[in-house]
């Protein structure tokens, strides 16, 4: 599947940017191959445009905000959040254009990140009651580029058996390399995998989980959000929670911005978060070393033969069914180089 040429994905709400970074004015980012510039407006309010000013094609995001307005860096053309034009300098008389004349797209914050759905959205951004709770602190870990398609590190995520290969230097046993089969349970445009994973416990992760056990236990509960967020609840034996929160926003077919933060149910004196996040780099930096050296055009159709399978890829299996009954029920066939779809 080519990201970038299935209309259906542009339906969903990504993570583009830290909220924080338009404190220093308007921001690139191209979301599946679509370029914008996101900025926020004096009232709090967020914008995304393309970035493409009507005029002279210049990119919007070279500019600045003032007034309410994004202005173009070549001449001063200002336009609003839905893309109208508010004033051109050089024809000061000539009041905003009727109708915009740049194309405009939702964009909303939540979550310290600023969100943007391209196409009129299927689903919300997920609420997620662990924001805002006391019981919980917000930690965000990584905002980066991967050279990967967004599907591969989703799939990753679900897949229990790469842990013991993947991260054997981190806290899998390459010797137990069967892990055990997650329940599922489906619903339209997400599914909840439930397992308990026995892991090492590292010297570092004894620090990190005050527990110093050689061994534990993760109690997972993964949810995937169709089609590029999931969500993973880690309990541990001690009752610690560690929600890792991913979202693989797609940027091109082989590229996503990789966007992650947590929730923990402890504190910065019981471990901090520096340390939290050290431990979470090493682990995906090995999934990263992985996954960027895989196909990007991933075969959707699990008959095609192209990729093999095991019991273990279920989750994955049931990503790529969900994702092909949607494009179906669409109207859309997967884009793909491997094979043709009869429509
Ligand atoms: Fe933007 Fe001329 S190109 S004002
Ligand atoms: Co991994």
């Amino acid at each position: 599947m080519l990201a970038t040429r299935q209309p259906l994905l542009r339906r969903f709400w990504y993570p583009v940017l830290p909220a924080s970074s338009l404190e220093e004015g308007p921001q690139p980012f191209t979301l599946l191959g679509q370029r914008l510039v996101i900025w926020r407006q004096d009232d709090g309010q967020y914008a995304a445009l393309e970035d493409r000013c009507a005029h002279r094609s210049a990119a919007l995001s070279k500019g600045w905000v003032d007034k309410g307005a994004i202005v173009c860096p070549y001449h001063g053309w200002a336009y609003d959040l839905k893309g109208v034009c508010l004033r051109i300098p050089q024809r000061p008389d000539s009041g905003p254009s009727k109708q915009p004349v740049v194309k405009s797209f939702a964009c909303s914050e939540r979550y310290g990140y600023v969100w943007v759905a391209l196409d009129d959205p299927l689903a919300p951004i997920p609420d997620w009651a662990e924001e805002g709770d006391p019981a919980y602190r917000r930690i965000d870990q990584f905002y980066e580029p991967w050279n990967c398609a967004s599907f591969r590190l989703m799939e990753n995520s679900f897949d229990n058996a790469h842990i013991h290969f993947v991260h054997r230097n981190t806290f899998g046993d390459i010797n137990d390399p069967n892990p055990p089969q997650p329940t599922i349970e489906r619903d339209e445009l997400s599914f909840v995998a439930r397992s308990d994973v026995p892991v090492f416990n590292t010297e570092e992760q004894k620090r990190n989980l005050r527990d110093d056990s050689p061994v534990t236990i993760r109690h997972i509960a993964a949810t995937w959000y169709l089609p590029f967020l999931r969500r993973l609840h880690i309990r541990y034996p001690s009752g610690l929670e560690h929600i890792i929160i991913t979202a693989a926003t797609p940027v091109a077919d082989d590229a996503c911005q990789v966007v992650q933060f947590c929730f923990r149910n402890d504190t910065e004196a019981d471990a901090p978060a520096a340390n939290i996040i050290a431990f979470d780099r090493r682990v995906t930096a090995e999934d990263k070393e992985v996954l960027e050296a895989t196909d990007h055009d991933v075969p959707m159709d699990m008959n095609s033969g192209i990729e093999k399978h095991m019991p273990s890829d279920q989750p994955g299996l049931l990503m790529r069914r969900m994702l092909l009954e949607l494009l179906a029920r669409h109207g859309e066939t997967e884009q793909t180089r491997h094979y043709h779809h009869a429509a």
